[in-house]
């Protein structure tokens, strides 16, 4: 069902009194004061962070340029874990880890500090020091977040890329950044294989000339098989062995680099995200407390990779600085521990397995993607109501659109009809989330994000930039800048001048279409650019076609997304062979052999997310009078629709033989 059209959805429901009375955000009227002096809201929640040195002035707005809480100096390792430790914190749990396998592993504030002071001394000594680049590829274990906080406390910025990106992909962000360093592991499970990270990490580097050195976690053993090259790679443990456990933490500038996190842009080439220090605490700080309602007696977890900025943001950062405890699991949520089988049991697929970890670590946040509810809601609630997940006292969802049937959904089955659920809109490049329902203060709606966050002045306007009346869709913009905002893209800042701050004068797009109700609630529509939303990753049409074009059979290629029942979107892509390189007339086993070919062939480029679900060998593609491929058009051939106006095609009889082709390649 389309999303765009269900905006209307008269389905409200009411916080529940009990919730609003324990409520972090204490009650509507966050609203008003935030809306009153947006400047001295947020203040309030940097005058929460410890600092070094005071900062003095809140903010300087020099469109499209924010600088916040200037003058003042502050550590972020300090603020997550160092500050704790004089509190009752101090031996409260930090991280419960779960790998695939079922291991499980846990950390006390106290014992962060330990491993994260250990690890920053590791970096010091390898000359790593203020400014540098460090480029992660880890697992989801808790040394990623060590290797994280360890980076900020030594003041050097990290650029995390995930661990299912390709060779090819890290190498490119590697070499944009200029890193010095890679951290990886030996590999990690999933569904049952091992994903070879420092294999991959060997490809890349090989083309990295400012990486020194590679530091390699030992995650599963003498099964990866890997080697080890003298002189550049070492591993993890040996070098924390014997290193003191304190280093004091770097007093960095309120608007010193934190970190880069590259993502998909409509133009090819990825942008690397620049955050930066006090502003991004501030946000992620202020967000996690009132959108997730942390309290101490919570288990609360964020099922994202850290690889992504819902990692960053909402299983690091955020967290941490509230004090929270945080879950972090390992593998696939469709694997592993055979239920009711004991730790020790043969992993194998298992579609409970995060309504088992629920219920053994007593979960109470459960912060996830549509595309993972929706897949669970494919499989059934059998799989939750074998397990008692009465702990859940919160919900989230993030990443795409969340379809109405998919929140109703996890509204009765996983929240048992009582727990809140936050369908919280932002991205990488606002650092932390921006419209989101307050549990407990705010109405939700099935499919509506509902209201901007406290100090986020978010509108709806025209292709002009004029704002639109309330039920008349248009295009979503910030008003006013916000601590967490990107600062820049690394090393290339006309181009966030152009991607961000061109279309419309003095506001901030997102790119992202949206309408709000006549009771001030927003609803997203998806994209607005080549951006595609495939699982909640952003993958740009552009990068997927520049890669399918340097296979030596593809002449041209249009790549399009295209509604999926589970993914939200998946990528089609619509392939002209070059003479002599095309299969006989006929032939499907050759045609199908060289879709399989150039499937193979991005995902080995740009990684396994960026496959492309169907393929069509055409010969030739829908284009305008002046050469513009006619997206709109591919997307109704592969959504089977009926055809738009063909009117502007220089040959419409190409779409008519398109279609008849789809039907009979898809696969
Ligand atoms: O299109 C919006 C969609 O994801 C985009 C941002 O992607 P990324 O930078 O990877 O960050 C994802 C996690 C924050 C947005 O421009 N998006 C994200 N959350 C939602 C959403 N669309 C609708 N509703 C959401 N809750």
């Amino acid at each position: 069902m389309s999303i765009g059209n269900e905006w209307q959805q008269e389905l409200i429901f009411p916080p529940a009194p009990e919730f609003t009375a324990q409520a972090n955000a204490g009650d509507a009227s966050i609203y008003a004061t935030a809306a009153d002096d947006y400047e001295a809201f947020w203040a309030s929640w940097a005058d929460r962070l410890e600092w070094f040195t005071p900062y003095n002035t809140v903010l300087e707005w020099n469109p499209p340029h924010a600088k916040w809480f200037l003058g003042g100096t502050l550590n972020v390792s300090y603020n997550c874990v160092d500050r704790h430790l004089s509190t009752h914190r101090r031996d409260k749990t930090a991280i419960v880890f779960e790998g695939e396998p079922g291991d499980t592993r846990s950390l006390t504030y106290a014992e962060l500090s330990v491993e994260v002071n250990r690890f920053a001394n590791v970096l010091k000594k390898l000359g790593i020091n203020k400014g540098d680049r460090v480029t992660l590829y880890m697992p989801m274990t808790p040394e990623a977040a060590i290797a994280m906080l360890a980076c900020t406390r030594v003041g050097a910025v990290h650029s995390v890329v995930f661990g299912g990106f390709s060779a090819e992909s890290l190498r490119e962000r590697s070499n944009d950044s200029g890193a010095k360093l890679i951290i990886t592991a030996d590999g990690y499970w999933r569904r049952g294989h091992i994903v070879p990270l420092k294999k991959t990490t060997d490809e890349a580097v090989a083309g990295c000339p400012t990486v020194e050195n590679v530091i390699v976690l030992q995650r599963i053993g003498v099964d990866a098989g890997i080697t080890m090259v003298e002189g550049r790679d070492h591993w993890w443990h040996d070098l924390v062995a014997g290193v003191s456990d304190e280093c004091p933490a770097e007093p960095m500038d309120a608007e010193d680099p934190l970190f880069i996190l590259y993502t998909s842009g409509s133009t090819g080439k990825p942008k690397g995200i620049l955050h930066t220090t006090a502003g991004y605490l501030t946000g992620v700080t202020a967000t996690t407390n009132y959108v997730f309602d942390i309290k101490d007696t919570d288990l609360y977890w964020c099922t994202a990779d850290v690889g992504w900025i819902t990692g960053h943001s909402y299983v690091v950062y955020g967290p941490l600085a509230n004090g929270a405890t945080v879950f972090m699991y390992e593998g696939s949520p469709d694997w592993g521990r055979t239920v009711g089988e004991g730790a020790g049991a043969a992993p194998g697929p298992n579609r409970a397995r995060l309504w088992d970890i629920i219920e053994r670590h007593k979960v109470t946040i459960l912060y996830t993607a549509p595309t993972l509810i929706r897949s669970c809601m494919k499989w059934g609630e059998v799989y939750p109501q074998k397990h008692d997940i009465s702990s859940l006292r919160l919900l989230g969802s993030v990443g795409e659109p969340i379809n109405p049937e998919a929140w109703l959904w996890y509204h009765e089955f996983i929240g048992g009809k009582n727990c809140p659920i936050v369908d919280t809109w932002w991205q990488t490049e606002t650092g932390a989330i921006m419209i989101s329902p307050l549990p407990g203060i705010t109405n939700t709606k099935p499919g509506s994000a509902t209201k901007p966050f406290p100090g986020i002045c978010a509108e709806i306007v025209d292709e002009q930039g004029n704002p639109v009346k309330d039920g008349q869709k248009g295009i979503l913009v910030i008003r006013k800048p916000w601590p967490s905002m990107l600062r820049t893209l690394w090393g290339n800042d006309e181009r966030y001048k152009q991607v961000y701050w061109s279309k419309f004068e003095g506001l901030y797009f997102p790119g992202d279409g949206a309408v709000r109700d006549d009771d001030g609630d927003f609803w997203l529509l998806g994209r607005v650019d080549d951006i595609m939303l495939v699982a909640g990753h952003n993958i740009s049409t552009m990068e997927m076609e520049s890669s399918l074009v340097e296979h030596a059979a593809v002449a041209e290629a249009a790549v399009i997304g295209k509604s999926h029942e589970i993914k939200g979107q998946a990528p089609v892509a619509f392939v002209i062979i070059r003479e002599g390189y095309g299969p006989a007339a006929g032939d499907t086993e050759a045609a199908d052999k060289l879709r399989a070919e150039l499937k193979e062939f991005v995902a080995h480029k740009l990684g396994a997310i960026c496959r492309p679900d169907d393929i069509i060998l055409s010969a030739e593609l829908p284009k305008t009078r002046s050469g513009k491929i006619m997206r709109r058009l591919l997307r109704d051939v592969a959504e089977g629709r009926v055809m738009g106006d063909t009117t502007t095609l220089a040959d419409p009889a190409v779409v008519a033989s398109l279609r008849e082709k789809y039907s009979s390649d898809e696969s």
